[in-house]
């Protein structure tokens, strides 16, 4: 079993969480139970409903079997259903999900043979809707990641039990998707009765990209310590089922811990394996037009057995493939069957990886355009084909870069590595990519600089004070290395003129600060927002619970004011930003919910 332990100990509450790849061919889950003290070790589920035992697969079929619009089993165990004219099977489902942008052809091919990828994506079963087959699917995968855990984890059963409704869900997803396709994931997942509600959700599932996920499993998996290095850019390339999602990072720093990041925005084309099973569909229809073989199901069959060995085993020399879907006595010879095989010239194997390759090609040099990388990171199952190794290494060798893969199976890299990702943040933690705070607004300081630049702005406050806003007061500073438990108490003070009957709403914006040198303040002189100052996201929160707590104060020249003590306390640690108030009634501490609202990405 391929396991992806740490070093450090976890330090905190016990955790479970369980990460989800389901892929438009091929699904696959991991999970990590963290206690105290625990060596955090990513594992995978190895153990599925139908699968020959011992076969230690940890990938299924993306396929449900329905009769009657009703599902009736999934997985390895739906493939029994495929031929079978009283089901109806929902294959290759996450190609409708794909947004519109990448439904279309991105560019006209500027490499190669100009053929257009065309792919007819197989309709749902009658009366079936997208929403339903993805809550069946995902009811079931999360019930065998259950029993899976249940029955390879001593005292599994009383653990799920204990874990289950705080557990991190995480899933990886495609580059090109955006919040339309995650919201229908959290909605699925509710249906599916993974989290209870539209708030637990937003809580408990976190989404990282395909591509993201890939990286981490690599670094996890590779000896990257020959390689990888400050300064050294490299891409990866998940080439999936239908997608082929590829991201160029650029390491910061190679030690202590590994930093890397972005440097342009990630590319996603529709280019997966499926592209190639459907040129070959075509080629086979078209040769054997007018046969007794020409029939849709048995062509359907010799693609099987194309997609399991044929495809796999091409790199590009092999004058003859054959594709073995009958019995003995199935031959013809005038169409080029022999023994109830079929076989491909070289030629025409090449062909139906043609389109593929073109645009995998294409989307890998628009993302590159303008950097020299050293390495290209090849991961997900059609990544594992020697002929497209081959031909990416044609194109890329040339200007000096290297094809990278893992030793072990990249299958389903995305789904250890989105476990991987999560686990990082708990054991390593996270470095700040910007200096992170808020813009408050201090006492007017004569002798300051800055305060005269904006004596235009300076206002009088309730409590009496002459104040000017604008100050940028720092949190956390690029590069701090956030833990799991980071977070940030920030004691509140509101100030009224007269005792308020209502209160307003909180609103608190946090900023991030992306220049180079540090900053004071947050606006120019005149007020406006400084360029390379951008909103993080916004706090919010409803005040009313804290009106009992409004006390009268005397300000330091004798004004007299009613002022509201609360405090903040944001958690940075995690993968998400977490917030909460706290307050005194009385003697008792209270505490109530806030909710964060993005901003824009920094
Ligand atoms: N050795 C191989 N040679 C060529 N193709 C392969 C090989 N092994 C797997 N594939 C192809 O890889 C594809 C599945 O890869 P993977 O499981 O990474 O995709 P997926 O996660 O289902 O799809 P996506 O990521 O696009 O949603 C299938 O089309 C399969 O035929
Ligand atoms: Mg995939």
């Amino acid at each position: 079993m391929a396991d992806s332990g740490f070093n450090t100990p976890y330090r905190g509450q016990e955790k479970l969480i369980v990460a989800f790849d389901i892929g438009s061919t091929q699904s696959a889950v991991s999970f990590m139970h963290a206690y105290n003290g625990s060596i955090p070790t990513v594992r995978m589920v190895t153990r599925w409903p139908g699968q020959p035992s011992g076969s230690g697969d940890s990938k299924i079929p993306t396929i449900v079997a329905y009769k009657n619009g009703t599902p009736v089993v999934c997985g390895v165990e739906a493939q029994d259903y495929v031929a079978d004219d009283a089901y109806e099977i929902a294959k290759w489902f996450k190609l409708h999900l794909h947004p519109d942008s990448m439904k279309v052809s991105d560019q006209p091919p500027e490499y190669g043979s100009s053929e257009t990828a065309q792919i007819r994506i197989p309709e749902l079963p009658s009366g079936v809707t997208l929403m339903q087959v993805y809550v069946a699917f995902m009811s079931y995968i999360f019930k065998a990641t259950e029993d899976f855990f249940a029955g390879t984890t001593p005292n599994g059963v009383a653990i799920w039990q204990r874990l289950q409704h705080d557990m991190v869900i995480v899933m990886a997803i495609p580059n090109g998707w955006d919040t339309q396709q995650q919201e229908f994931l959290k909605r699925a997942a509710i249906e599916a009765g993974m989290v209870s509600s539209d708030k637990d959700a937003d809580l408990r599932i976190e989404f990282i990209s395909e591509a993201e996920a890939s990286v981490h499993y690599v670094l996890q998996k590779s000896n990257n310590q020959t390689w990888l290095r400050k300064g050294v850019m490299f891409a990866v390339t998940d080439c999936g089922g239908s997608t082929i999602d590829s991201t160029l990072y650029e390491c910061k720093s190679a030690h202590p811990r590994i930093i890397l990041e972005e440097v342009v925005a990630s590319e996603c084309v529709q280019a997966g394996g499926v592209f190639v099973d459907a040129a070959a569909y075509t080629t086979l229809a078209n040769r054997l037009r007018g046969s007794s073989h020409e029939d849709k199901d048995q062509i359907l069959e010799m693609i099987d057995v194309f997609e399991k060995k044929t495809k796999r085993l091409f790199d590009g020399t092999q004058n003859v493939n054959t594709i073995q879907f009958g019995g003995r006595t199935q031959t013809d010879r005038s169409y080029g069957i022999l023994n109830g095989r079929i076989s491909l010239s070289r030629e025409e194997m090449a062909s139906t990886f043609d389109s593929a390759i073109v645009r995998t090609v294409n989307s890998c040099l628009k993302l590159l355009r303008g950097h020299k990388i050293q390495h290209l990171i090849l991961v997900g199952g059609f990544g594992e084909s020697p002929y497209l190794r081959k031909r990416l290494g044609d194109v890329f060798g040339r200007q000096g870069t290297e094809i990278v893969t893992v030793e072990e199976p990249t299958k389903k890299a995305a789904a250890e590595g989105a476990a991987i990702w999560y686990t990082k943040q708990l054991v390593i933690g996270r470095a700040a990519r910007v200096n992170i705070g808020i813009d408050v607004c201090p006492m007017y300081d004569q002798r300051d600089k800055g305060h005269i630049a904006r004596r235009g702005l300076m206002y009088i406050d309730a409590d009496g004070c002459q104040r000017i806003p604008g100050r940028f007061e720092v949190w956390i500073t690029k590069d701090f290395v956030m833990n799991s438990d980071f977070h940030k108490v920030y004691e509140c003070r509101n100030h009224y003129a007269d005792r308020p009957t209502t209160l307003s709403q909180f609103s608190l914006p946090i900023l991030a600060w992306s220049g180079d040198n540090p900053t004071q303040w947050v606006t120019d002189p005149q007020g406006a927002l400084l360029p390379k100052m951008k909103l993080l996201c916004r706090v919010e929160g409803d005040l009313t619970p804290l009106l009992p707590s409004l006390r009268q104060r005397a300000g330091p020249n004798g004004t007299r004011y009613w002022c509201l003590d609360y405090k903040v306390l944001i958690s940075f640690g995690g993968t998400k930003l977490k917030a909460r108030f706290q307050w005194m009634e009385g003697r008792s501490v209270r505490e109530g919910p806030l909710s964060v609202v993005p901003g824009s990405a920094v």
